[in-house]
């Protein structure tokens, strides 16, 4: 399957978030693809395999989420935290959420920041998730897919006023580039964990 971007509304103007967008494209597409390519949707075993990388990568974001000092920048920003909720989608399915071995990444700073617009970006993009989750696998926001539902505005509507507290966060230069730094990071991370859960050889 191959997802094209719709680039019709991007803004002009050099803002924070739009610098996070241009510079981690690439690498978000590599990450659509590898996650197509395991077809997580293709019966409930690949689903769960899912919803445990999911839970990993959420696990790390949710101190993010709930960090004080964000919150107070960007009101409500705890009640996006999702890791919780993939959690009932995990229960949903009467399976566990994955343990992870070894240490996970503890992102702060500048660097959490790029995390942070990783992680809710991709509810944006969760849009061709859920609908496959539906359509494939009769999953919904009430059992299994709770964590890809839209936000109660709108995924379109909510990402735009997200975007815009992100841009309003007045980051410097040298802050923006420590947070594409963890945006590239949460990314590649996000490939380290989708390898290991679905048995995919670690690229070269
Ligand atoms: C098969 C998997 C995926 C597909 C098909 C997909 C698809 C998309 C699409 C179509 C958009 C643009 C939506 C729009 O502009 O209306 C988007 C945005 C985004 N996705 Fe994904 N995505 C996938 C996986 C992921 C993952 C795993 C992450 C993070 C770990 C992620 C992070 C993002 C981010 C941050 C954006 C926002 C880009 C921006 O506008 O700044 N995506 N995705």
């Amino acid at each position: 399957m191959s997802h094209h971007h719709d680039t019709t509304d991007v803004p002009t103007e050099n803002t924070f978030a739009l610098y996070l967008k241009t510079n981690s494209r690439a690498t978000h597409d590599s990450v659509d693809n590898l996650v197509m390519s395991v077809q997580p949707f293709a019966n409930n075993n690949n689903y769960i395999k899912f919803l445990q990388l999911q839970s990993v990568f959420h696990k790390i974001v949710d101190d993010i989420y709930k960090d004080p000092k964000l919150n107070q920048q960007i009101p409500n920003l705890a009640e996006l935290a999702r890791y919780e909720t993939v959690l009932q989608d995990l229960q949903d399915l009467g399976a566990q959420a994955k343990t992870w071995q070894t240490a996970l990444p503890k992102p702060t700073g500048a660097e959490a920041l790029g995390w942070l617009y990783c992680a809710e970006g991709s509810n944006l993009g969760a849009a061709f998730l859920y609908k496959d989750a539906q359509n494939h696998l009769n999953m919904s926001a009430e059992h299994g897919a709770r964590h890809l539902a839209p936000h109660a505005d709108g995924r379109g509507k909510h990402w735009r006023e997200f975007v815009a507290h992100l841009n309003n966060l007045n980051v410097s230069e040298e802050d923006k580039e420590d947070a594409l730094k963890g945006a590239l990071n949460a990314f590649a991370f996000y490939k380290v964990l989708l390898r290991e859960i679905f048995e995919v050889p670690q690229a070269a």
